[in-house]
C-alpha cells in the first residue's frame, strides 16, 4: 500500500517533528447536553482558527444514566441555530481519563468535585479546571445546567461555552499548545 506509514515516513518518527498534540476533555453531569456542546464548539473555533490538528476533543458525563445516547434535541437546536454542528454519544468519565487527556475542563463545581474524587492521591488535580476560568465576556464561575429548564437556557450555554472556548483556545495558542 503506497499509503501505509513505511513509504510515507521511510525514517524513524525522530525525524518527522509533529506540532503537540493537546488532548482536551469536557465534562459535564449527563454528558448529553453542556458538555458535548463544549466538545462540537471548540472543534467548530479550531477549524476556523485552522489549528484542527492541534487540537483532540472528546467529552464525558461524571453519572452514567445517558450513556449512549446523542446529544439532547434541544441542545442540537440550540448549537444548529449558531451553524455549529453536533454529535457525538454520551459516555461516563472513568479514571483512565486521567491519564489519556491533558486538560479536564468541568462544566460545574459539582463535576468538578466528582471528578477530583477519582483521584485521591490528588496527582492529576493540575490537569482539571472549571470551565468557566477561561471565559472573559461572562462574570459566570460554572456552566448551568439546562436539562430542566426552557429553551433559553440552552442559547445561554452556546453562548457562554463560545466564549470559554475562545478563551481556552487562545491560551492554547499562547502555551504552543503545550499541556496547560
Ligand atoms: P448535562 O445535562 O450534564 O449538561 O448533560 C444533564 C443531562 C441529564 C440530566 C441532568 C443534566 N439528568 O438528570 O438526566
Amino acid at each position: 500500500d503506497p499509503l501505509s506509514p513505511q513509504y510515507l515516513y521511510p525514517l524513524p518518527s525522530t525525524f518527522y517533528p509533529l506540532p503537540p498534540i493537546v488532548k482536551l476533555l469536557f465534562v459535564c453531569l449527563g454528558n448529553i447536553c453542556r458538555s458535548p456542546a463544549a466538545e462540537n464548539i471548540m472543534n467548530h473555533l479550531a477549524a476556523e482558527a485552522g489549528i484542527s490538528s492541534q487540537i483532540e476533543c472528546d467529552s464525558a458525563g461524571t453519572a452514567n444514566y445517558h450513556s449512549g445516547n446523542p446529544p439532547d434535541r434541544r441542545m442540537q437546536a440550540a448549537a444548529t441555530n449558531r451553524n455549529i454542528p453536533m454529535s457525538g454519544s454520551a459516555r461516563q468519565f472513568t479514571k483512565s481519563d486521567f491519564t489519556v487527556f491533558d486538560l479536564i475542563l468541568a462544566m460545574d463545581r459539582e463535576n468538578y468535585a466528582n471528578i477530583l474524587a477519582l483521584d485521591p492521591q490528588g496527582q492529576y488535580r493540575d490537569k482539571v479546571k472549571l470551565m468557566c476560568d477561561f471565559a472573559t465576556q461572562h462574570p459566570d464561575r460554572e456552566v448551568p445546567d439546562p436539562y430542566y429548564g426552557g429553551v433559553e437556557g440552552f442559547d445561554y450555554v452556546i453562548d457562554l461555552l463560545t466564549d470559554a472556548c475562545g478563551g481556552l483556545l487562545a491560551h492554547l495558542k499562547s502555551t504552543d499548545f503545550k499541556n496547560t
